[in-house]
């Protein structure tokens, strides 16, 4: 284990873990999904000469790429830099990462000897992203929280069976109804490169994980109950023992909130389409709501920005009298390419001021 993990007294005092776990935060934690990437020129400029998979395994650029949004808007987390198919890939699943699309699978995974076929995620195989972490640990200040993260066994899924980005999801639903065993297969496969990843990630020191499952939103509820829940819940219970705090957070999930408030994270992500108010209602009290200012408003001008970011805190004010453990602000979803830096800078601070 490294020298530079933080004690369990420290991790307390940053403001995105005490605003996670019930505690008083010195000041209102922000930060933003996505706040690496196209938005940063100083990030453009190192793509122009680095691949995207290269990046993430290189973990003097990560390490970089991650910190670069952090020294320039004063957020109070750090989200590790690296894509949920990194683990796929380091485990030997044939893939790319192709800009302006995403994740693209050489050969998807639509059938039971598919689902034998794939690899098992050795822990080496990500040291490059494990000594990363160590590194940002050394760099970041104090107050400034690196959150870890991995894909939930659904949005791998998707990608996998579907072969790239997918609009309708229909083979991932065909394959999800029409044979069970196999997508429960493939779950627990999923599942278990997930729990290697994130625990590569807190044996090296990370303050908090976030499972993403992005696309969980386009499953009613039955089938998130029946086909995704276990295999989520045994994700989050497997690293409860480090604890640190569990983010969970998916798109469209409105529907959802109930059953991803039972499947064990400690704080529920909130997209733009639920107010937090709302959303603790239907979560339910003891957890944490992190959210949800519409990335798209960014675009909207300074007077709009600002009356939005005001009302969010209000919602979450509310979200906290309603039963919340804590508010952390962020968007809705990620930061679009084409936002301006400088609107993100003048979030924050208007978020630490209020
Ligand atoms: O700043 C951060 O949030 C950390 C970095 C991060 C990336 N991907 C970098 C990235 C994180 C947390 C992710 C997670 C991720 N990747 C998710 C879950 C989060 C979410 O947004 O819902 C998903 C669904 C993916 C899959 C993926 N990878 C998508 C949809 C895309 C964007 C496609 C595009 O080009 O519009 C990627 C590529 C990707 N991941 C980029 C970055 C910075 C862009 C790559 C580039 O620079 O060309």
């Amino acid at each position: 284990m490294s020298e530079s993990i933080r004690s369990r007294a420290r991790r307390a005092d940053l403001p995105l873990v005490a605003a996670a776990t019930g505690g008083t935060p010195s000041r209102r934690p922000v930060w933003f999904m996505r706040q690496a990437g196209r938005s940063l020129p100083e990030y453009r400029a190192i793509r122009a000469d680095h691949g995207m998979l290269e990046s993430c395994f290189d973990p003097e650029l990560v390490c970089e790429i991650t910190m670069q949004p952090v020294r320039r808007h004063d957020v109070d987390a750090a989200i590790l830099f690296s894509d949920i198919v990194v683990p796929l890939k380091a485990a030997g699943v044939d893939l790319d990462i192709v800009a302006g699309t995403g994740p693209v699978i050489a050969e998807p995974v639509r059938s039971a000897a598919d689902v034998a076929a794939l690899p098992r995620l050795e822990p080496e195989s990500v040291g490059a992203i494990g000594r990363a972490v160590e590194l940002l640990l050394d760099e970041l200040g104090d107050g400034q929280a690196l959150i870890g993260f991995a894909g939930a066994p659904f949005t791998l899924a998707s990608y996998l069976i579907e072969g790239g980005p997918s609009r309708n999801y229909e083979r991932t639903k065909a394959l999800m109804h029409g044979d069970p065993d196999t997508w429960n297969a493939l779950m627990g496969r999923l599942a278990d490169i997930t729990i290697a990843f994130l625990r590569v990630q807190l044996d090296a020191g990370v303050d908090a994980v976030q499972l993403f499952d992005s696309w969980a939103g386009m499953l009613s509820d039955a089938d998130y109950r029946t086909y995704v829940a276990p295999h989520s819940r045994r994700v989050l219970a497997e690293v409860a023992a480090y604890e640190v705090p569990r983010i969970h957070f998916g798109v469209g999930t409105g529907e959802l909130l109930e059953v991803m408030g039972e499947v064990g994270a400690d704080v529920v992500g909130v997209d733009w389409r639920v107010p937090l108010d709302s959303a603790v209602r239907r979560i339910g009290p003891g957890k944490a709501v992190q959210g949800n200012l519409d990335p798209t408003l960014l675009f909207a001008g300074p007077t709009v920005v600002e009356r939005e970011v005001r009302r969010v805190i209000a919602d979450g004010e509310r979200a906290i009298r309603a039963g919340a453990t804590g508010h952390i602000f962020n968007l809705g979803h990620g930061v679009m390419p084409g936002t301006d830096p400088d609107v993100l800078t003048r979030v924050v601070e208007l978020v630490h001021s209020i």
